[in-house]
């Protein structure tokens, strides 16, 4: 055992779900933690984003570029339609997965209709999304664009080379459910920190060493290593010399896997993703012995990643070496990982008439846009990754 945790159960439904985790563990034995977050975020009735949708934004716990107001969706539409021009297709793919409550969405075909009706009208809008009730409620968020919207279920129902367009999500990696892991010094080897429970509280357990085939609650996206755990293992043997021990790395093998299917979807265009993260050489930096994980809750960051389940965002930064690595694997060719404000900028600078045309920034755009570049707001911290295929 190492580290217990207060568990402040804040409402029926924190309490039914605190009793469901307990009750796995008491069966099976302790969880490992991306089990644990899957249903902390995910649990069909409990979970925080089965739950509620006023997560993001003032209100809630955390904002993102699409809560900042209608700018961010805007400027993508800025870009998507200079990349849908240059494919010169019949028809065009906007795949967005991670909709939410399809804000980003509404935003984006707003901007197409107004500014570039000639591609609109070529557009199909296809919002990837398993839970049945945040369809609804974007069904109900787009009813201005229902002629142009579908939805499938998971990014594996998009057939292999299907998608002529762009593939996107914007902070949907960082939400995947990771692998605590710690390096052993002495062994050379990960272990795992898994979840058990103490007299009703979660507690942190040492599940053993990383990699082997002894997981519990293996459902796709929370299963043992991925195709980046190689390159992984190799990086830590590499560094073994000076990797202190008890070092952390936040494991997120579906991260990989989703690029991986995301990008054998794609026909033509781009795959991207927009979400803080970093290279696997700056994960191992020195001053990030702890590890990325994090919680959120009412706008305040902490590591108390056990508690109140249900009630918090959980997330980490993605790895983009592994993303990177999985596209290329599948012949995309990487195009740019740049900080987002250097994205926004090269937007403006390229594709600016259409956001003329569209918005001639108002004043509200304006206060935004600083938001988004500026490197102690989201500028700096937010990265951009995008591969294409054909040209
Ligand atoms: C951090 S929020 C970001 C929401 C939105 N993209 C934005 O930027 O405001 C992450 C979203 O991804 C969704 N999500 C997580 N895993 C998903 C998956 N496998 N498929 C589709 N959506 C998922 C969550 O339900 C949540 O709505």
């Amino acid at each position: 055992m190492q580290k217990g945790s207060e568990n402040q159960t804040v409402s029926d439904e924190s309490a039914a779900l605190h009793e469901l985790i307990r009750r796995e563990i008491e069966s099976q034995g302790p969880i490992t933690f991306a089990r644990f977050m899957e249903l902390a975020l995910y649990h069909p009735d409990h979970g925080y984003y089965e739950r509620r949708l006023d997560q993001i934004g003032q209100r809630g716990d955390y904002y993102t570029s699409v809560s900042v107001g209608s700018l961010f969706g805007k400027l993508l539409a800025a870009d998507f339609c200079a990349r849908l021009e240059k494919l010169n297709s019949a028809g065009f793919d906007l795949v967005e997965c991670g909709a939410h409550d399809g804000t980003l969405a509404a935003d984006i075909l707003t901007t197409t209709k107004n500014a570039r009706q000639d591609l609109h009208a070529k557009l199909q809008y296809v919002i990837i999304e398993p839970s049945p009730r945040r369809r609804a409620a974007q069904r109900k968020n787009l009813a201005e664009h229902l002629d142009r919207v579908s939805w499938c279920e998971a990014i594996d129902d998009l057939g292999k080379g299907s998608v002529h367009g762009v593939v996107f999500a914007n902070e949907l990696l960082d939400s995947f459910p990771f692998h605590r892991l710690r390096w052993s010094r002495q062994q050379r080897q990960w272990h795992e920190d898994g979840v058990g429970c103490d007299g009703g509280r979660f507690v942190w357990v040492d599940m053993g060493g990383f990699g082997g085939t002894q997981r519990t609650g293996a459902a796709d996206e929370t299963s043992g290593p991925g195709s980046d755990w190689h390159a992984v293992c190799a990086t830590a043997q590499a560094l073994a010399e000076v990797l202190p021990d008890g070092f952390r790395l936040d494991y997120c093998p579906g991260a990989a896997r989703w690029w991986r299917k995301a990008a054998t979807a794609l026909a033509k265009g781009a795959l991207m993703t927009i979400d803080y993260g970093l290279t696997r050489e700056e994960l191992f930096s020195p001053h990030r012995h702890d590890g990325t994980a994090r919680a959120y809750y009412r706008h305040a960051v902490d590591d108390e990643l056990l508690a109140m389940a249900g009630e918090k965002d959980i997330t980490a930064h993605v790895d983009f070496s592994a993303l990177i690595e999985a596209g290329e694997a599948q012949g995309l060719i990487t195009e740019c990982m740049i900080d987002q404000a250097t994205y926004i900028m090269r937007i403006l600078q390229h594709s600016g008439e259409l956001l003329d045309t569209a918005s001639a920034l108002a004043q509200q755009d304006r206060t935004a846009l600083v938001t988004l570049v500026h490197p102690s707001g989201l500028g700096r911290a937010f990265r951009v990754l995008s591969q294409v295929r054909g040209g």
